[in-house]
């Protein structure tokens, strides 16, 4: 067999933890999958940028559209982020070749979701994104793949490493919010704009990518009824200790009779639960399925080795010659979503 050729957009966290597994674990990738995968050509904004891997055995591409284009890659990969621009035009126009895509895009995939998952079929080209959801936790094939035989009833985690490292050392450190805060920023937590992690928007992407593929509905992320941490007080977070609970960044999703509930917001974690222990930037997904009953998965929702890994199990798929919907169903049979409100749990 020929070898999967890669062309990778984005040459930062995520798209180095990339190139240094293709190239640290060619050999177990090629017995694992059948296939050779190699990097062929990789883009970013800036050429001349010691990344700590040597790229020079591949080409370089000032533009990311037209690296998705070239006829010496066969499988384009996506992490330069941001919902629109560069990152969505190359997507679009290597799914419109037919050619596979993968990305870590949450942003991307909880607002363009259903448009690029119908382009993405209309060419038969795939389109995955496990990474885009709690990082290194395979939560998105979990639902697609392992839990196919159930009706999801629910989801739920805390899905926002930042958010919670800020909860936990609100806690363990007793200082106020604006304080961590700054210490997140110092330690590089923080997003380019903060308010996608504090303000809950980052994390109700990611339920909402979840949700579609849980619920069969197309990913609605307007339908998240978000609220973010910034008013979480430390008066309330040793409130919530000395009653036994914590505060966490919950997101929760679940269908009733009224419709689809998604929330993602403060709440009251029983301290001895799982979720209650769950300390610093980790990720915990939580689902309920009716015939396999409760999952629970935690890890590292971000950072180079654990979002690279991500990555690369959806190119591993390809290599494979898997195909699976991007939402686990055609996206033409995934249906409107229709809102319900979650009922309020705490407010802040
Ligand atoms: P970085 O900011 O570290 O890297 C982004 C890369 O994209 C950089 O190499 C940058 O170039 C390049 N880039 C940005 N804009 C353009 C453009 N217009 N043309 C060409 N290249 C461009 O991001 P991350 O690696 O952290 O994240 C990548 C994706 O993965 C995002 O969608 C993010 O949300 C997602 N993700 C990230 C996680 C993490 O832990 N970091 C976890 C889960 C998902 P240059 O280096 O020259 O500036
Ligand atoms: N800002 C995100 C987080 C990165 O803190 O979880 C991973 O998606």
């Amino acid at each position: 067999t020929t070898p999967l050729r890669l062309g990778i957009a984005g040459l930062g966290t995520v798209g180095v933890g990339v190139v240094k597994i293709v190239e640290e674990h060619g050999a177990l990738l090629s017995a694992r999958t059948g296939r050779a995968i190699e990097v062929s050509a990789v883009s970013a904004r800036t050429r001349d940028r010691d990344r700590g891997v040597d790229l020079s055995g591949y080409t370089w591409e000032d533009d990311p559209v037209a690296l998705a284009k070239r006829d010496d890659v066969d499988l384009f990969v996506e992490l330069m982020g941001g919902s629109d621009g560069p990152a969505k035009a190359a997507t679009e126009a290597a799914l419109a070749l037919g050619k596979p895509v993968v990305t870590a895009n949450k942003a991307m995939i909880a607002i363009h979701g259903q448009a690029l998952a119908e382009l993405a079929e209309a060419n038969d080209a795939p389109l995955r994104f496990e990474a885009a959801v709690a990082g290194g936790i395979p939560c998105v094939k979990a639902l697609t793949e392992g839990l196919a035989g159930n009706v999801i009833t629910r989801i739920s985690g805390v899905m926002n490493g930042t958010c919670n490292y800020i909860l936990t050392r609100m806690e363990s450190s007793g200082l106020p919010y604006a304080e961590v805060f700054k210490e997140a920023d110092a330690l590089g937590y923080l997003e380019a704009d903060p308010t996608l992690d504090v303000g809950g928007i980052d994390a109700g992407h990611k339920l909402a990518i979840l949700s579609a593929i849980a619920f069969g509905s197309r990913v609605d992320f307007e339908g998240v009824q978000l609220q973010g941490i910034e008013r979480v007080s430390i008066d309330d977070i040793h409130r919530a200790r000395d009653m036994g609970y914590r505060i966490k960044l919950l997101g929760e999703a679940r269908r009733t009779e009224a419709g689809i509930e998604q929330s993602m917001r403060p709440t009251l974690v029983p301290a001895d639960s799982p979720l209650g222990q769950l300390e610093g930037g980790t990720n915990m997904v939580v689902i309920e399925g009716d015939a396999v009953g409760q999952i629970v998965m935690r890890g590292a929702g971000a950072g180079e080795g654990p979002t690279a890994s991500a990555v690369m199990a959806d190119v591993a798929d390809i290599a494979r010659g898997l195909t699976i919907a991007p939402f686990g169903q055609p996206a033409a049979t995934l249906t409107p979503a229709i809102r319900a409100n979650a009922a309020t749990q705490c407010a802040w």
